[in-house]
C-alpha cells in the first residue's frame, strides 16, 4: 500500500483519498492499484455500505500522471489505469465523489462511474486528452454526451473546455454544489443515508440504473422480478412493521 492513498472507515463508510497533494494527487499505478484493492474490499465487506472517494488538498486530482505517462510511452509498460476503470465501472456498492478542486482528465472521467457527486464551490472539471494528443477514456465518450448532451460533451471532449462547479450542477454532471468547508461533512451526511437503507436495495436498484436492460419491455420485466423477491424480504417487512407502529425501520442487521 502507498502512502499516496489514505483508506478509512467511518463506520459502513470506506473513504478512499488521493493524497499526494504536491502532485495535485496525480495518479501513479501504486495509487489505482490501491484504489482497486480498496474497492475489491468494499465490495466483499459486508460492514461497508457505501464508499466515498475525495482528495487531499486543492485538487481532487490532476489525472493520470505525466510521468508515467511518459515512461509508458519508452516502455510499453502496462496501463495501472485499465484495472482502475474495470473496477470502478462495475463497483456493486454505492460510490460518491467529494470533489475538492481541480478534477483533471480520468479525474473527470472517473466521475461518470460515480453514483453520486458532491463537488466543492473550486471543483472544476477538465478533459483535456486532444491537447495532449490523446482521446478520451473510461467511457466518457459514450457517458458524457448521455450526461451532459451531444454539443455541451463535444466542448468538453474536443476543446478540452472546462466545467465550473454550478455549470456543472446546471448540466446535471454533479448533485450538489457547496462551500469548500462543508464539502466533507456533506458527502458524509449524504453516505450516511445511503448507509442506513437496505444494502440489498441499494445495489440492486445501482445495477438497475448503471447495467439493466436497454429495451423498456425487457426493462419492466427485469425490475419485476427483482421487485417480487424484495417485497417478501426481510428488509421490506421490517420497512412495512415499522410503518405500522410509527417507529423508523432499522435495516443494519441486513446485508
Ligand atoms: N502528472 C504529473 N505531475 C503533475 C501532474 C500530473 N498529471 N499534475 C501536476 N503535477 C505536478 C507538477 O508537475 C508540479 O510538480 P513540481 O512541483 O515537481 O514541478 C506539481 O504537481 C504542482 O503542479 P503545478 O502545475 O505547479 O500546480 P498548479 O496549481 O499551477 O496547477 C494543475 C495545477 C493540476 C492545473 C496543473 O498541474 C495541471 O494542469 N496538471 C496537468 C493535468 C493533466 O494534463 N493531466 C493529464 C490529463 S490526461
Amino acid at each position: 500500500m502507498t502512502e499516496d492513498l489514505v483508506v478509512t472507515r467511518t463506520g459502513a463508510v470506506m473513504e478512499i483519498r488521493f493524497n499526494r497533494p504536491s502532485k495535485k494527487n496525480a495518479l501513479t499505478r501504486a495509487m489505482y492499484a490501491g484504489v482497486v484493492d480498496a474497492f475489491a474490499a468494499a465490495d466483499a465487506d459486508p460492514a461497508v455500505r457505501v464508499m466515498l472517494l475525495t482528495g487531499t488538498g486543492d485538487t481532487f486530482t490532476s489525472g493520470n500522471d505525466i510521468k508515467d505517462f511518459q515512461q509508458r510511452a519508452s516502455s510499453n509498460a502496462a496501463s495501472g489505469a485499465s484495472p482502475f476503470l474495470s473496477a470502478l465501472s462495475t463497483l456493486k456498492k454505492p460510490l460518491i465523489a467529494a470533489v475538492n478542486g481541480a478534477a483533471i482528465g480520468v479525474g473527470t472521467t472517473m466521475l461518470a462511474h460515480c453514483d453520486l457527486i458532491i463537488a466543492a464551490r473550486s471543483a472544476r472539471f477538465v478533459m483535456p486528452f486532444t491537447g495532449l494528443g490523446l482521446v478520451p477514456e473510461a467511457g466518457s465518450s459514450l457517458l458524457f454526451p448521455q450526461i451532459v448532451g451531444h454539443q455541451r460533451a463535444s466542448a468538453l471532449l474536443l476543446l478540452g473546455e472546462p466545467l465550473d462547479a454550478e455549470t456543472a450542477f446546471q448540466w446535471g454532471f454533479v448533485n450538489q454544489v457547496v462551500d469548500d468547508a462543508a464539502l466533507m461533512d456533506t458527502a458524509h451526511a449524504v453516505a450516511a443515508r445511503l448507509a442506513a437503507l437496505p444494502a440489498a436495495s441499494v445495489r440492486q436498484t445501482k445495477q438497475l440504473i448503471k447495467t439493466g436492460a436497454p429495451d423498456l419491455q425487457a426493462r419492466i420485466a427485469e425490475e419485476l422480478t427483482l421487485f417480487a423477491a424484495r417485497v417478501r424480504s426481510p428488509e421490506a417487512a421490517e420497512a412495512f412493521q415499522a410503518f405500522m407502529e410509527k417507529r423508523k425501520p432499522d435495516f443494519s442487521h441486513f446485508d
